[in-house]
């Protein structure tokens, strides 16, 4: 069977993870998600003190990059493939809201985005591969056979991220929540540097009322559809 790439972007908690991870695993196709290197990028700025005030300390990021080593490790228990942040599995640590709260600021700096395009370009080198993100469609791969961009009300994601967070034992209120991602779609899409947008030719899903075992299965039939064509 022909071996395709497959960009799925759009707004944070569309679902965009989940179903790009389980798309991976029934076309037996490696997954990256991008958005874990930002938010490792972004982990390493709060333990190193390069965010102060609320704002990233763009030239001392800079100079510290090369030493920002990024790698995903499958766990054997779990079969994931989990981020590893200078050799530390740093999974759980980069999905808190302290990481979300300041990772749209860290991914709006040009020199990480050139890092981290660098890194995804040279991983998906070989077709076979679903890769979630922002600017996969436009950017990384924009020559990708199939281009998914997701969408679903800023309510609703919230309603989502919030019940994740909860299961975690996570304690959150539904406000910050949702103030949250209201900041990151600003912050993501009117960046200067590859903002959130939809490619051109990208086929749009919108999850508002759709659960996602449904949007997993519009996905899955565009999947196989562009793998035939
Ligand atoms: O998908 P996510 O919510 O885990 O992504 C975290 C942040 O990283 C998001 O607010 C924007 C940024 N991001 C990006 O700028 N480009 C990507 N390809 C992926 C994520």
């Amino acid at each position: 069977m022909k071996k395709i790439t497959i960009a799925i972007d759009g707004y944070s908690s569309t679902g965009k993870s989940t179903i790009a991870k389980k798309l991976a695993k029934k076309l037996g196709y490696v997954y990256v998600d991008t958005g874990a290197m930002y938010r490792a990028v972004a982990l390493y700025c709060l333990e190193n003190h390069l965010i102060k005030e609320n704002e990233v300390l763009k030239e001392e990021l800079i100079e510290k990059l090369p030493e920002i080593e990024l790698l995903f490790k499958i766990t054997p228990q779990t079969g994931n493939a989990d981020i590893h942040l200078n050799g530390k599995n740093v999974e759980k640590d980069i999905r808190t809201l302290r990481v979300s709260n300041v990772v749209s600021m860290v991914a709006a700096v040009s020199e990480v985005r050139k890092k981290l395009v660098q890194q995804q370009q040279r991983m998906g080198a070989h077709k076979g591969l679903v890769m979630d993100g922002r600017d996969i469609g436009t950017v990384v791969f924009p020559d990708a056979e199939l281009k998914i961009f997701m969408t679903a009300s800023p309510e609703k994601r919230a309603i989502r991220r919030y019940k994740e967070l909860i299961d975690r034992g996570d304690n959150v209120i539904y406000d910050e929540v949702l103030k949250n991602v209201q900041n990151r779609d600003h912050i993501d899409s009117t960046r200067k540097d590859s903002p959130l947008r939809e490619a051109n030719d990208a086929v749009k899903i919108d999850s508002t009322n759709l659960d996602l075992e449904e949007t997993y299965k519009k996905c899955l039939q565009l999947a196989l559809h562009a793998i035939e064509g």
